[in-house]
């Protein structure tokens, strides 16, 4: 962590810190309330976090606020959110953090057009611009932007505004709210100043950087690559290439290790740059990468082929080989017990399932925000530790990131005032009558939106803002997909699972509270496959049934865990009870409450909108219970699905 000032260009770091630059501040005081602002913004998914004395105020992406999925902008709405949850003006402030460096950024653009000139001339023309203008002068834009939301803050009493490297705040956000006193940290993202991959040690309150593997070498690149070609959308459709995999067959492996990827035993990896073209074009591949797969890259929205599918799971293999190698090297250079992993490759939660049950390390944590919001958690945390000096706290066995709900939460006579307000038919109902009725709808089949305490920072909705079913229906998933979320059949839904119950369901024999774990089902719960339906390949493995709770059991037998704690959500945890206590069944389908192309829910209003646009037959917003059909249908709203772009 230092200034912008200090100079540019250190891209293989060592363990010199510079703790004592030139223009950083003594240490402080221990106990003094110092707040400090982290943001992330400007490439993808804003966000903000505010960090008091070390623990974590608040946090939020821009998109919530703004209705606008991914929201690059400044977050002018989430700061805002951040300091009135602090109930702080920014001139107390004692940072302000930015989560990357621009001027190591336009390094990395420069020297990459340089090296390439002169192609990519069109590409390097729509970006000067836009650096020329504002990125290049980051702290100036930063300040204009806080001037313009605070017009009462004088341009003197605006706080030292300071600059995390990319990688570090990635690998701050994995550390330092993680339960481990030591730990080796991984970051593997698509690119930030030059870092694509990083590993670190944790220990105490300070990181040491080991070994980074720069652009344009990147495994989160080399999968977007795939993304793109496998016609989804780039910093989005990730997900989707995850979930298609298990229909698919590595059929393309060897093609991407002998015509692609270099990769060592290490783990450590070269891409060959003549099949892409993310340093000079508009576009990930080119033309010799469509000559090697047999075609063009799929248009997105047509219909998807065995092709598609077979792609997704040689690409899905490699990360996973990719990323099991890297785990045991950091693992054999640090002898650390823990591993932290951060950066958006950490969202693959197969792959992350693979570390933890084939790696060489006893515990896993990953940063539930892994991706580049995550990083306004982690440029906080820098300076706390890294600036100040401040030490740092481990409460046993325990993180600090409160579950992951750190957005907006709204009482009930908030509720009440807006339901009042549109004149909309509800219940309010004591916690245990909730409970219960909302129970009985899950177990006779219904859908229920549930907005329930504060909102989930990071993609997963995690129980703050919820869509649920029941995961025995062998319904429940196409009704989910085609009549609720209005997204692709093929997409999975995730269990949530009593934590103390988890082990009944599936092998896994670890906390995952973040839902970003995938183990396989136990072998009891499994249904097994005929020898015809064995032999069905792609979409056709659908419809088989796969197991006692077929709405979360992917086509491979796998499932995307979230653990539920009583102590991080335990409205939550008594619904799940409730539910078993009914049912006799542990698990609720859990997937996040927006359509597709939407961001999560963030308002009981956003909450109601959603609910009467779909075919949601309940809704509940904190103690208040609604039912669809004692709703008037909402007047003037025909063009909705034209709201937002498809993701
Ligand atoms: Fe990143």
């Amino acid at each position: 962590m230092n200034f912008d000032s200090l100079p540019p260009g250190n891209v293989i770091r060592n363990n010199s810190s510079p703790k004592s630059g030139p223009g950083l501040r003594p240490p402080v005081a221990r106990y003094m309330a110092i707040d400090i602002l982290g943001i992330s913004a400007f490439y993808h998914d804003s966000a903000a976090c505010l960090l008091r004395n070390g623990e974590i105020v608040a946090a939020a992406q821009e998109e919530r606020f703004s209705r606008k999925k991914h929201d690059a902008r400044f977050p002018s709405h989430a700061i805002r959110f951040c300091l009135r949850s602090g109930e702080i003006s920014p001139e107390s402030l004692r940072y302000i953090v930015f989560y990357d460096k621009p001027l190591l950024k336009f390094e990395r653009l420069l020297e990459t057009y340089i090296a390439f000139a002169p192609k990519g001339i069109r590409s390097y023309l729509m970006a000067m611009p836009v650096w020329l203008k504002d990125k290049l002068m980051l702290k100036k834009l930063l300040q204009k932007e806080l001037l313009g939301l605070f017009p009462e803050l004088r341009k003197g009493s605006l706080p030292p505004v300071l600059f995390s490297e990319h990688h570090e705040s990635h690998a701050a956000s994995a550390f330092y709210p993680s339960p481990f006193e030591r730990a080796a940290v991984l970051c593997m993202d698509g690119v930030g100043e030059w870092a694509t991959t990083s590993a670190w040690v944790g220990e105490g309150n300070s990181l040491t950087p080991l070994w980074e593997i720069p652009f344009p070498h990147s495994l989160g690149l080399l999968y977007s690559a795939f993304t793109y070609y496998t016609g989804f959308k780039v910093n989005s459709g990730e997900y989707k290439v995850m979930g298609l995999a298990p229909y698919g067959r590595p059929k393309y492996v060897q093609t991407i290790y002998d015509h692609l990827l270099d990769l060592k035993p290490d783990g450590t990896f070269r891409l060959n740059m003549g099949y892409f073209n993310y340093c000079t074009g508009l576009t990930m591949t080119n033309g010799k990468f469509d000559r090697l797969f047999d075609g063009p890259p799929r248009k997105p929205e047509s219909p998807l082929t065995q092709r598609e599918m077979d792609l997704a799971r040689s690409v899905q293999d490699i990360t996973e080989e990719v990323m099991l190698r890297l785990s045991r090297t950091v693992h054999g250079e640090t002898g650390a017990r823990n591993l932290c992993l951060a950066g958006g490759v950490a969202l693959n939660c197969v792959g992350n399932g693979r570390v933890l049950r084939e790696g060489d390390f006893e515990k896993l944590w990953i940063q539930p925000a892994a991706g580049d919001a995550g990083g306004a958690i982690g440029a906080a945390y820098a300076a706390w530790h890294e600036v100040d000096e401040h030490p740092r706290v481990v409460r046993c066995g325990q993180d600090s990131m409160r579950g992951a709900y750190l957005g907006p939460e709204f009482c009930d006579d908030e509720v009440e005032r807006f339901l009042g307000e549109i004149s909309a038919p509800y219940e309010r109902l004591d916690e245990d009558a909730l409970i219960s009725r909302a129970a009985n709808e899950l177990a006779c089949g219904k859908v229920v939106g549930w907005l329930c305490g504060r909102m989930e920072f990071g993609p997963r909705a995690l129980g703050g803002r919820s869509i649920l079913g029941d995961p025995r229906s062998p319904k429940m998933q196409s009704v989910m997909n085609l009549k609720i979320k209005y997204r692709e059949s093929f997409r999975p839904f995730a269990p949530s699972v009593l934590r103390d119950k988890a082990s009944d369901y599936f092998e896994l024999d670890a906390d995952s509270p973040y839902m970003l774990l995938v183990a396989p089902l136990r072998h009891g719960r499994r249904i097994e496959m005929s020898a015809e339906e064995q032999a069905l390949w792609g979409i056709n493995l659908l419809n088989v049934p796969r197991s006692d709770i077929p709405a979360v059991t992917h086509v491979d037998y796998s499932a995307r865990i979230q653990t539920v704690h009583e102590d991080t959500n335990p409205r939550y945890y008594k619904l799940l009870k409730e539910f078993e206590r009914k049912t006799g069944c542990a698990v609720l389908v859990n997937t996040s409450f927006n359509v597709r192309g939407e961001p999560i829910v963030c308002t009981p209003e956003d909450a109601y909108r959603c609910f009467m646009r779909t075919e949601m037959d309940v809704l509940i917003l904190e103690t208040c219970f609604l039912y669809k059909n004692q709703q008037k249908p909402l007047s003037s709203d025909s063009d909705w699905k034209k709201e937002f772009e498809l993701d």
